[in-house]
């Protein structure tokens, strides 16, 4: 007995070590390949998911994922310490090996609803928690509006229902590993008595064999509890296991194509060719032409819904046409190198979201080779610096949640300074002033408008403004596109 305990132990910290090491390797590898995956998905993916999707498999799902593999391993482990039991029965007697197998089966089947009830509450938790940080992360983007009608109300009743869909979770999970436990004991005290008896009165079990076979039933019955409690934690975990996995094959299934083509620079023209698109749920635009002249202010205006972010969204490749195509001097866009393409555009998009950091981390967006001078310069051609230089820790002043700290306006021109950082060669601004001033966004205007020449800009915009500063003006109403005269406005 003694060689076979150190065997044991030998063996159980041999699985321990390496157990304990993948479990901290596989939650980062799933936390990497999720990050990798989120970040290279294409842009229509992110807009038919629902966010807490997301933020629940970074977060919690990553970590219960690597529990449900750590009970896995221990379960693995423990499989073999039993084995090792079995071995030594063998030695002792074969009516013992007899009474431990059907110990273990009765155990088992006693607890095995409980184990069933486990299996639910792991589903509801992974299901539940998802919806509460979805619909957390959406609640707080809009709390102000429903702060200020008194709407609270009535959407903390739909968190009310998730909520107590989530506890039922838990307190299943909960029911099921304490019936488990308390199931242990008298099942274990009864089918010893009745093997006592029985291997006393009508086996004439010697009093040495009866000693060492209860002391061996009970080590297996130990560790049968200990498997079944490492199950239970595997089944409560593994549903998060499982949807963190499908997560990670659906952003890898929907990864943008981002092949190696030609380079594009845009230096005559960017030009729609009988370009059609639509939603899924909704057609947008039918065989339109459109030429944005390189160098030029080009301005789309039209009605809201016409489908101008969408013209927008388009040339940045992050929808593709129905039909028709999206040429850069004469090279399809699905052709070229689009990682290429994107690095030298500006874009700021119509509900631009600030990142709860520095006014130099939100203009750089992490680019730490990008210094203080150059920051500045981008803030002074978005009309910011004044603003900037005011503010008591300057470009290290930390601007809130979602830039809640500074004016709508003030967040608008931190996107454009945000956009011009990088210098781009077509920079496209989407609604970009219209938080501002006349005045400001005159002043805005002209300093965009001086950068055309060398650049490209592209305004989407009601402020006629931009239409003044156009060189060219289009009009989207109704799926199509039609030069306006300019100056019509
Ligand atoms: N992700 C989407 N899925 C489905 N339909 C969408 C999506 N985005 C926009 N749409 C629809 O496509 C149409 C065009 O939208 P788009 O955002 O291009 O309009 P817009 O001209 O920029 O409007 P606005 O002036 O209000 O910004 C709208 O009717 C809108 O409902
Ligand atoms: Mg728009």
């Amino acid at each position: 007995m003694i060689v076979m305990m150190f065997a044991k132990f030998v063996l159980s910290m041999a699985g321990m070590v390496f157990v304990g090491q993948e479990v901290a390797n596989l939650s980062t590898r799933l936390r990497l390949r999720l990050i990798d995956g989120i970040m290279k998905a294409r842009w229509g993916f992110f807009t038919s998911q629902p966010t807490g999707r997301f933020t629940a498999a970074v977060s919690t799902d990553s970590d219960r994922a690597a529990t449900a593999f750590k009970q896995a391993g221990l379960i693995f482990a423990k499989f073999v310490e039993i084995l090792v039991y079995f071995v030594g029965a063998l030695f002792i007697s074969w009516q013992f090996s007899v009474a431990a197998v059907v110990l273990c089966v009765l155990l088992w089947i006693a607890v095995s609803r409980y184990m069933r009830m486990a299996k639910r509450a792991g589903r509801g938790k992974t299901k539940y928690n998802q919806r509460l940080a979805g619909a957390v992360t959406e609640v707080l983007t809009n709390i102000k509006a429903l702060k200020a009608m008194n709407r609270h109300g009535h959407i903390a009743a739909v968190f009310d229902t998730d909520i107590d869909k989530l506890s039922r979770a838990l307190r299943r999970e909960n029911d099921s590993n304490a019936a488990v436990v308390a199931l242990q004991d008298p099942l274990l005290a009864g089918f010893l008595v009745t093997g006592i008896y029985f291997g006393y009165n009508y086996f004439g079990m010697p009093f040495e064999a009866l000693v060492a076979t209860i002391w061996l039933l009970r080590r297996i019955a130990a560790k049968i509890g200990e498997i079944r409690a490492g199950m239970q934690g595997m089944f409560i975990d593994s549903s998060a296991f499982w949807s963190t996995v499908a997560l990670i094959e659906e952003t890898e299934i929907e990864a943008e194509q981002m092949q190696k083509g030609s380079s594009m620079i845009l230096q005559n023209e960017a030009r729609f060719a009988d370009v059609s698109f639509a939603y899924p749920s909704r057609d947008v635009m039918k065989d339109i032409n459109i030429a944005i002249e390189a160098g030029k202010v080009t301005t789309i205006i039209g009605p809201s819904g016409s489908g101008k972010t969408t013209i927008a969204d388009l040339l940045v490749g992050l929808h593709q046409p129905r039909s028709g195509q999206v040429l850069i001097d004469g090279m399809s866009l699905k052709d070229g190198d689009l990682r290429q393409w994107r690095n030298r555009i500006g874009y700021i998009p119509q509900d631009n979201i600030l990142f709860n950091d520095t006014v130099a981390q939100n203009v750089t967006l992490g680019d730490a080779t990008i210094d203080n001078s150059r920051i500045e310069a981008a803030l002074k051609l978005a009309g910011a610096w004044q603003f900037v230089s005011r503010l008591p820790a300057g470009l290290d002043e930390m601007v809130g949640v979602r830039g809640n700290l500074l004016s709508g306006g003030q967040r608008q021109r931190l996107s454009i300074a945000r956009a011009l950082i990088n210098d781009p060669n077509l920079l496209i601004l989407d609604e970009a002033t219209s938080a501002l001033d006349h005045d400001t966004a005159l002043e805005i205007c002209d300093s965009v408008r001086s950068l055309a020449g060398q650049r490209t800009i592209l305004a989407i915009t009601h402020q006629s403004l931009w239409i003044d500063a156009a060189d060219r003006i289009y009009e989207m109403e109704n799926g199509s596109v039609t030069l306006a005269e300019k100056h019509s406005s």
